[in-house]
């Protein structure tokens, strides 16, 4: 099967965060040559297809390739994240059957805050919280217990959360909140501090779909805080990153196995996810709380999902036939 793998570049200038931030984008073209290894090794014929700033030859790239499936690995478009969606739309719009999830999906998810009224309106457990806009004031009285954590509204790959983001008091609150409006120009989201295990619950399915062995995020003692900031994720040389260590399958009491993986299966479907999604969890006091729903997660070999689906005893390859046989299989008769 002839098979377009779209990945994303970024500007040399990003518009906004941190210049760091950059790293990040730079494991996009990695996954998709894991990818594309993987749809060869199982006899497909692969074709990377890059987007870079302009839609013309991007287009004429699919074109050309002419593929029965484009294996959609896009997580924004020219360094703007929250154009996520507009990428799945565009193939939509072409006809192309492609992988992962819809545009309305990845628009829903990329937004912490509306992700989090569904999850409340669902009575799903996540962390209380409050938004700031920029250009709002922080309420004289603040609800919520600290310490707390602050948040750009809608980033992920831990943009903007660093040691700073932990906040003990109202002062360095402020603080974070004036440092989210002026360095990622978008709301700021304060959570409730949940201190506690950190599990990645991995979902595979479209319609019926199945959970994967729970992956746990240990910190090594001696970390300013135990969260996976941005040097913890990217910086491979950083002392974040060395004491954040992943353990799959997580060592779990199976009452917590059991609610971890509901409310994970229960937040694929509310969101709408299909294909493959990794759902964020803070377990306290017996609760999972959902940080977060990533509904196009890094699907790299030595990325959480991935460890997940070897602990289910999915080899790579296998997971990525998963994958593509999903989105092939919703490929409408019309466009067959
Ligand atoms: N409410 C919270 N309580 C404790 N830790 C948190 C909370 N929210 C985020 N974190 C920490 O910050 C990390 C990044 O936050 P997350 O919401 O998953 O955003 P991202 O989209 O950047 O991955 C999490 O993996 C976790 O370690
Ligand atoms: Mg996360």
């Amino acid at each position: 099967m002839k098979i377009a793998v779209c990945y994303n570049r970024v500007p040399d200038l990003v518009r906004k965060g941190e210049a760091g931030d950059r790293i990040s984008e730079a494991g996009a073209e990695l996954q998709a040559a894991a990818v594309s290894a993987a749809l060869s090794e199982l006899g497909h014929v692969p074709h990377l297809v890059p987007l870079g700033g302009e839609l013309a030859s991007f287009i004429r790239d699919l074109q050309t390739v002419r593929p029965t499936v484009v294996f959609n690995l896009c997580e924004g478009f020219w360094g703007d994240s929250r154009k996520e969606m507009h990428v799945a739309a565009l193939l939509e719009l072409l006809g192309y059957a492609y992988t992962g999830a819809s545009p309305f999906c990845l628009g829903l998810t990329q937004d912490k805050v509306r992700t989090k009224e569904l999850l409340v309106h669902h009575q799903l457990p996540t962390p209380p919280y409050l938004v700031v806009a920029p250009g709002e004031a922080l309420p004289a009285s603040v609800k919520l217990t600290f310490p707390l954590i602050v948040k750009p509204r809608s980033e992920d790959a831990s943009l903007g959360v660093t040691a700073e983001s932990v906040v003990a008091g109202r002062q360095k609150l402020l603080e974070r909140i004036a440092y989210i409006h002026a360095t990622y120009r978008q709301a700021a989201l304060v959570e409730e501090f949940i201190a506690g295990r950190e599990l990645n619950v991995a979902v595979l399915g479209d319609g019926v779909a199945e959970v994967l062995p729970c992956s746990e995020i240990r910190f090594r003692p001696g970390l300013p805080h135990p969260i996976v900031s941005y040097a913890g994720k990217w910086l491979e040389d950083s002392p974040e990153y060395k004491g954040t260590v992943p353990v799959c399958p997580a060592p779990l009491r199976l009452s917590e196995r059991i609610l971890a993986k509901e409310v994970a299966l229960r937040a694929y479907k509310v969101l709408e996810c299909r294909d493959y999604a990794r759902i964020d969890i803070r377990l306290r006091g017996g609760i999972p709380y959902i940080l977060e729903i990533n509904a196009n997660p890094d699907i790299s070999p030595e990325a959480g999902l991935a460890r997940s689906a070897r602990a289910a005893g999915l080899s790579y390859p296998q997971l990525i036939e998963r994958i593509l046989t999903m989105a092939v299989e919703r490929k409408e008769p019309h466009d067959a």
